[in-house]
């Protein structure tokens, strides 16, 4: 996940967009309707935007479907969720193998349930050959818990001789998270006027650029892509440099 080296202005497509995909439950609030149901709006809305982003050249797509934090809410709505990620690989799995779509998932396997982790599993195995677009698909995920897991993980390797401690550095710890084949974020949108992460991808983050966009979650689609898109494509980034010289 090392920096691209590019110039510090920058007009250029974001390799690496991930979404926080919020505001299901408002969206369906505000047609009298249960969250559930915005949910299920929420899963079109992500057909949508994978398509979109096909479209558009993104290479990696990340998105957040389902946080360390979410087992809070009531038991009912954690099985829809659950019952909508079942849902959108059994419709879409065919489909995103023939379209070249590399589908991960990350975040904790442990605590998910064995049809689940099955499902999880067939997907990324279906799909491991393709690289037209990568599908990232964050659920049970948590960036404090990515990151406590990668150090678990890299400790247990000291303990058993097979890494120096002083040989750690970020690019060996990055070889520990869970996003271990992919770019750092260029762009990271969150939909729904929130702002604020939420736990999500903390360290992929370091230098990604924010776009909080007032949409909610199951009315995003190419339009609201493109509009974070333009928006990214104007910013500068400087990882920490000087300005650039005015023209
Ligand atoms: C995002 O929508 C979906 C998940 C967090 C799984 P929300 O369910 O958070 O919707 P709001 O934020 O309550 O509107
Ligand atoms: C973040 O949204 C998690 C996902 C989009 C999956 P939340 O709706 O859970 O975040 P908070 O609780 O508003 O911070
Ligand atoms: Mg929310």
């Amino acid at each position: 996940m090392a920096q691209p080296a590019q110039s510090p202005s920058q007009a250029t497509m974001p390799r690496h967009v991930a979404i926080i995909m919020d505001g299901n439950g408002r969206w369906a609030k505000q047609r009298a309707r249960p969250r559930t149901f915005g949910h299920a709006e929420g899963v079109e809305a992500l057909r949508r935007t994978v398509e979109a982003a096909g479209e558009l050249g993104v290479a990696y797509l990340t998105v957040f479907g389902f946080s360390t934090e979410n087992w809070r809410r009531p038991a009912e709505e954690v099985n829809a969720l659950f019952d909508l990620l079942r849902l959108y690989v059994a419709r879409d799995l065919d489909k995103l193998v023939r379209e070249g779509v590399r589908v991960r998932v990350i975040g904790a396997r442990e605590g998910l349930q064995r049809d689940i982790a099955l499902i999880i599993e067939d997907a990324e195995a279906r799909t491991k050959n393709n690289s037209k677009l990568n599908l990232t698909i964050a659920f049970n995920y948590g960036g404090q818990d990515e990151i406590v897991r990668a150090a678990r993980r890299a400790a247990t390797d000291v303990a058993a001789g097979k890494l120096q401690a002083s040989d750690i550095d970020h690019k060996i710890f990055e070889s520990y998270l869970d996003t271990e084949e992919l770019p750092a974020a260029d762009l990271l949108i969150r939909t729904s006027g929130e702002f604020r992460l939420s736990n999500f991808m903390l360290w992929q983050s370091a230098y990604a650029e924010l776009v909080f966009l007032d949409v909610l979650w199951p009315d995003f689609g190419k339009e609201a892509l493109t509009e974070a898109i333009t928006i990214f494509r104007a910013r500068e980034r400087r990882y920490g440099g000087s300005a650039p010289d005015p023209a």
